[in-house]
Parts: C-alpha cells; structure tokens; sequence
C-alpha cells in the first residue's frame, strides 16, 4: 500500500471535475423533482462517494436508501451474475426513485436492478451514474443523468474499487495491468 501512484496510468477525472459535475446535476434534479417525494438509491458499495457528495449537492429535501449488490468480486469482469447482498428498507409505492451509480460497465447491474425495482410500485425509477463506457455495454440502460463518458479501462477510485482497494482515492483514475495481469 506504500506507493499507490506506481499502480495507477492515469487520472481520467479529477476531483475538480466530479465536483463541478455534481454540481450540475443536482441542479438539473432538483428542478426536475420539484415539489415530488425524491428518493435517492445509492448502490453499495461503489456509490458510497457519489451518494455522499451529490446528496449534500441537492438544495431540496430528499430521502436516502441504500441497496448492495455485487457482481464483480474480486476479479475485473462483471460475473453477470448479481447478488443481493442488502435490500432497500424503504418501501418504493409512490416515491420518485433515483438510482445513484457510480459506473455503468456492461450495464449488467443496473438492468437487473431496474427490473427488480419495476414491479415495486415507484411512481418513477431513472438512473444518475457518474460514469459510463459506452464501449463496455452489453445491455443498455435507461439512464437519465450521466456525468462523464470514458473509455473502456478498468478505473478505480471515488468509489470504485479492484478487489476493495482504491476506494478511497479522490480522482478516478485507470488502474495499472500490471496491478491485475
Ligand atoms: C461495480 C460498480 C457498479 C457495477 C457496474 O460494482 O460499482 O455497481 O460494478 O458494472 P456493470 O455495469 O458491468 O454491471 P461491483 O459489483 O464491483 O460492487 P461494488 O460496488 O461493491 O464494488
Ligand atoms: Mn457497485
Ligand atoms: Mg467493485
């Protein structure tokens, strides 16, 4: 854990960036959910730093839940297989659901999660995900909010993790093959 720098290439966003960008965003949701029940959904455990700071963004009232699925273990590939690891303690029947990610790879994980949301009576579900590959979709998603769209590297940091490291750095950044390989 000593140098921390030598296992990353390159910093894709800044801190900066992410900042500004939730900025943004939750000016956009907060006119956009005026005057409605807005529940944020964050999605353990990768969007605990986006939840954090795009939640303290909102101007408005909102409510938080928090549901942890994991697809990717320890490796570097979606399994596509998702598992419930805690469930919402919220019930959805007419709140305004807004699901917050912090990446979108193959999109596995949220179109398994917006089906599992659909029949639980929300008045409305979309997505926020602070980033997106476009180049990694195998499924596509309905996702209303985007912050950035990078290219199709394995990143870590602000949440992202390979194998439970690296959430804690402030920029995302990709992480060196040699790390994985
Ligand atoms: C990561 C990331 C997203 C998902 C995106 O979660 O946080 O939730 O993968 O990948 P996908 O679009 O290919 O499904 P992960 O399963 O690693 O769990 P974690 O959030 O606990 O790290
Ligand atoms: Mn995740
Ligand atoms: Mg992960």
């Amino acid at each position: 854990a000593a140098d921390i720098q030598s296992e990353l290439t390159q910093v894709l966003v800044t801190e900066e960036q992410i900042h500004a960008k939730l900025e943004e965003i939750a000016a956009r949701v907060s006119a956009d959910y005026a005057g409605k029940d807005l529940l944020l959904v964050g999605v353990l455990k990768g969007a605990v730093m986006v939840m954090a700071d795009f939640a303290r963004a909102l101007p408005g009232p909102m409510m938080m839940d928090w549901m942890a699925v994991s697809s990717y273990g320890a490796g570097t590939r979606s399994s596509g297989v998702v598992q419930i690891r805690k469930d919402l303690d919220t019930d959805l029947h007419d709140k305004h659901v807004l699901i917050v990610e912090d990446i979108i790879d193959s999109g596995l994980t949220l179109s398994w999660l917006l089906e599992n949301f659909a029949s639980r009576g929300a008045s409305s579900i979309e997505v926020f995900a602070l980033l997106r590959k476009p180049d990694a979709a195998k499924v596509e998603v309905n996702c209303k909010y985007v912050g950035f769209d990078i290219p199709n590297e394995f990143v870590v940091g602000y949440g992202l993790d390979y194998a439970e490291r690296y959430r804690n750095l402030r920029d995302v950044a990709v992480l060196a093959p040699h790390v994985y390989s």
